[in-house]
């Protein structure tokens, strides 16, 4: 079953690195135009780069998501180059740890800003320009296992990505009358550049061999590579999902299932 996305055009926040790269270099090999977003341009320009060496069609358009000027200037961008928006991937996300207690709230609503506020701006730009289109659209929102497992120091993200989810549960509603199927994929550990604290990937550390490997907390004993969450957000985001709405698909290897 070979899936084409030819003549859609998909965005992809946070695109410049890990997940979302691995989203929009997919996309653009299944035929899409595909837009790399990120803070930084030079990092989302070499990122279009990579995948128009491929053959596919990319553009990188720098715009912070975390404000609804960002989200807004992004949907115009892509209108202005590409003349239409059929998916919308919220990828882009940061992660800290932070004490609830004593954290200066600006910190936490900074977590909150990037992690959550940024796909109700996407979301709502995107869906603006779907409707008006009237082609229906895919929306997709990048959770985590977070959604529904806490972790200390974590209050900030835990709390976004649970809410995200819930916010993939109310939309799939509120968009199914215009054929906008919404969902989510919640990954488990990826090998990206969010694994690293303190310049070292957790992935490398004592701790997540003993835990996650050896004594196979998470089934598959491995981390995912970011190609592999892809694959689950191309499909989602895909002509061949057509009843797939509202829904959180997990993909950590098995980790949720065990305690
Ligand atoms: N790596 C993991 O183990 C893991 C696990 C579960 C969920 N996730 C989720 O996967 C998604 C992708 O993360 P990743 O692991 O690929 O890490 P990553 O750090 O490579 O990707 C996040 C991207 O978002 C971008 N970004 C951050 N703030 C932004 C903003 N305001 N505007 C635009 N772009 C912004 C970053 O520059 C970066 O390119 C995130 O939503 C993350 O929470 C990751």
């Amino acid at each position: 079953m070979n899936i084409s996305f030819e003549s859609q055009v998909a965005v992809v926040t946070g695109s410049g690195t890990g997940i979302g790269y691995a989203t929009a270099e997919a996309f653009a090999l299944a035929g899409a135009a595909v837009v790399v977003n990120g803070r930084r341009a030079a990092v989302c320009e070499e990122a279009a780069e990579r995948i128009r060496a491929q053959g596919g069609r990319a553009m990188a358009v720098a715009a912070d998501v975390s404000t609804i000027a960002g989200a807004e200037a992004l949907a115009r961008a892509t209108l202005d180059a590409y003349g239409r928006l059929d998916i919308m991937v919220n990828n882009a996300a940061v992660a800290a740890v932070t004490d609830f207690v004593t954290a200066p709230y600006d910190e936490w609503r900074r977590i909150l800003d990037i992690n959550m506020d940024s796909a109700i701006h996407c979301s709502r730009a995107a869906a603006r320009e779907m409707i008006a289109a009237g082609r229906g659209g895919r929306i997709v929102n990048v959770s985590s296992i977070h959604s529904y497992r806490a972790e200390k120091g974590a209050s900030h993200y835990d709390m976004a990505k649970g809410a995200m989810d819930q916010l993939t549960r109310a939309l799939a509603l509120e968009l199914a009358p215009f054929n906008i199927l919404v969902n989510s994929v919640a990954p488990g550990f990826v090998d990206t550049p969010m694994s690293m604290v303190n310049g070292k990937s957790e992935l490398d550390t004592d701790w997540f061999r003993d835990n996650y490997v050896t004594q196979r907390r998470i089934p598959l004993a491995r981390a995912a590579q970011p190609g592999e969450i892809a694959q689950a957000i191309v499909w989602l985001a895909s002509p061949l999902n057509t009843y797939v709405n509202g829904h959180v698909l997990i993909a950590d290897g098995g980790l949720s299932v065990t305690f």
